[in-house]
Formats: structure tokens, sequence, C-alpha cells
């Protein structure tokens, strides 16, 4: 997969985009990505890249002539075929793993970094592709948000995690993670549950599976919802809830004399 990222600051993706698994990534040539600093596409011998907004008002807008000429650039070099061309902004469509596997399939993608107080509207109507934002809050511009797309989008791409990973990913079908634990067994009076030092590796896969519906249910149970939920799981959420209700009655005071 080929990804460019087109930006006014391009220093700050050496370190992220180098080290870790996406830089295995790069190494092992699974994933080719390009930095392209927009100010070198600037048409005038200041190499302006913003400007003061038609109407009036505060800030100053991203010019599209420069952000054109370096998509064009890169289209050109990647054979012009079908390429996403998506925008980091606040107003995008929230990023999500669905989003993360589709993009992941693609051959090539172009990520437009925005700053300032936003970009020339006419970039969005005559070149990008998908608008994306990574959650509503407002940051100082898409290079951190570039950030996160490409390290999601990379961790699908094939061969660059073990098949292990990515299969005890899709088995959690939509829930959150159960905990871990490594060793010590015992550190600062806190152990480790019986059951996974048992041995028994059935008793493991359900202690696993009722801690992860018990997490997602608790703190996000609009996951649950859309989750892939098998009879066994519907009979583990019951027990949770049942369990749930247990404590709850327990830890009343009005029930205190019961
Ligand atoms: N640019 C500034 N804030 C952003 C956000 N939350 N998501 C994507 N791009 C952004």
């Amino acid at each position: 997969m080929r990804i460019d990222i087109l930006t006014i600051f391009p220093e700050m993706f050496e370190a992220p985009l180098s080290g870790s698994i996406i830089g295995k990534a790069r190494e092992r040539g699974l994933v080719e990505i390009n930095i392209h600093n927009i100010r070198d596409f600037a048409v005038d011998k200041n190499k302006v890249t913003d400007d003061y907004p038609f109407g009036g008002g505060v800030g100053m807008i991203m010019k599209p002539e420069p952000i054109f000429a370096a998509t064009e650039h890169v289209l050109k070099e990647t054979g012009g075929g079908p390429s996403r061309i998506i925008l980091m902004t606040p107003q995008g469509q929230t990023l999500n793993q669905d989003m993360v596997r589709r993009l992941a399939k693609e051959e090539s993608i172009i990520i437009i970094c925005g700053r300032y107080e936003g970009i020339d509207e006419r970039c969005r109507e005559g070149l990008v592709t998908d608008e994306i934002s990574i959650g509503d809050y407002v940051l100082t511009g898409g290079e951190l948000p570039a950030m996160v797309l490409v390290d999601a989008v990379t961790r699908f791409v094939p061969g660059v995690l073990s098949e292990d990973a990515l299969i005890s990913e899709s088995f959690q079908g939509g829930l959150l993670d159960y905990p871990q634990y490594t060793r010590p067994r015992e550190f600062r009076g806190m152990g480790v549950p019986c059951v996974l030092v048992s041995g028994d590796h059935e008793k493991i896969r359900l202690w696993r599976r009722k801690q992860a519906l018990a997490r997602t249910l608790k703190r996000r149970p609009d996951l649950l919802s859309r989750a892939s939920l098998s009879c066994e799981d519907l009979r583990l959420l019951d027990d949770i809830k049942r369990e749930q209700l247990a404590d709850l009655t327990r830890e009343d005071p009005e029930n205190e004399y019961d």
C-alpha cells in the first residue's frame, strides 16, 4: 500500500512513522509512506501557503493552488489510478475500525493535513473524496490525526501483524478487550486470577469472553448492540447482569436486614 501525506510540517512525521510496527512495515516494503511539503508546491517566490479569508474574519485559510499542485504531483507519480484523497478535519466522518479496514484495502491513499482556520472550500469541491475526523475536539492541525489514521490503517495491511493478532482481534467481535496479566504472579499485594494459571484452556476462554462482555457492558454498552454475539455470549451476559444485580442488592443498605 502507498500512503502520501501532504503537510506544511513534514518534520512532525519523522519519529512517529519510523519506529515500531510502522517502521518495520516500511522497511519490509509492505507500506510506502511519502511525506510531501505543501510549501514546495507554492506558486509565488515567498512560498506562501495561506491567505486571508474573503469576506473577512479571523485566521488564515490554506490556499488552493499548492494543495492541488501537491495532490496532482502525487497522482502523476501513482499513475493517476483510483486513489482516496482524504482531508483530516474535525468536520469529517468520525474514524472507526470499519473505515480503517476498508481504507487498508486501497492500493494508495493521499492524506491532506489542514491547518490554520481551514482550507479553501474548492479543495473539497475539486479534490477531496473523504473527510475524516478522529474525534469531537479541535486540534491545531491535521498532522496528529493523519498519524493516527496511518497507524490504524497500517495494522491492517496484509503481513504487518501476525495472523494470530488479527484472529484474536476479530474474535473479540467488536467488544472491548479482556484484562491481561504477565509475571510476576504477585505484585504489591495484587494477584492474578486463578483461572489464568489453571492450565484449563476452555475455562480460560470462557473467563476471557465473560470479562470482555462485562467490560463492554459497563464501559461501552453502545458497542454491544452492534457486536456479533453467540448464544454462549447471551448466556454469559445474563450471568453478568444477574451477578451485577446481586452485587447491587448486597450493597444496598436498605437490604441490610434481609
Ligand atoms: N484537525 C483538527 N482537529 C481534527 C480532528 N479532531 N480530526 C481530524 N482533523 C483535525
